[in-house]
């Protein structure tokens, strides 16, 4: 059902200082362009690792929702894990199922791949907040 990790969603309040010590300290293979995202309130930057890749997000705009993240970890912090899947639709009912509750109305939107993820509910995961991105732009 849950395939690969595929990032780790990480906050900090500039994703360029924040690239520098991930390729400094990390040896980062590859630092991405950084883009906005307006309708989630983000600006993001991927920086690859050689077995995964990290997407450092700083906030965008006033009503961003990370805002209350950062006023709680002003350096940052990580932030949400992610793991691939399918199907989102399926992945997301399963959650249901499950009982764990997906974030916003629960319809997929489109993540910063391109691709359709939702999110579940920290507290139904230990604290963490968990994004599941379908890996394809169309289900299978
Ligand atoms: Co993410």
């Amino acid at each position: 059902m849950i395939g690969r990790l595929n990032h780790i969603g990480i906050a900090t309040p500039d994703v360029e200082k924040a690239a520098q010590v991930w390729a400094a300290l990390y040896g980062a293979t590859k630092t991405h362009k950084a883009f906005d995202m307006p309708e989630q309130g983000v600006r993001v930057k991927f920086v690859d690792l050689p077995n995964s890749q990290i997407e450092l997000i700083e906030p965008l705009g006033e009503a961003s929702p990370l805002a209350s993240f950062l006023e709680k970890n002003p350096a940052g912090g990580q932030h949400h894990v992610c793991f691939e899947v399918d199907d989102i639709i399926i992945a997301r009912d399963d959650m249901r199922a499950k009982g764990a509750r997906v974030l916003g109305t629960g319809e997929p939107r489109i993540g910063a791949h391109g691709t359709p993820v939702i999110f579940v509910h920290p507290k139904d995961s230990g604290g963490v907040l968990v994004e599941l991105m379908q890996t394809h732009k169309e289900a299978h």
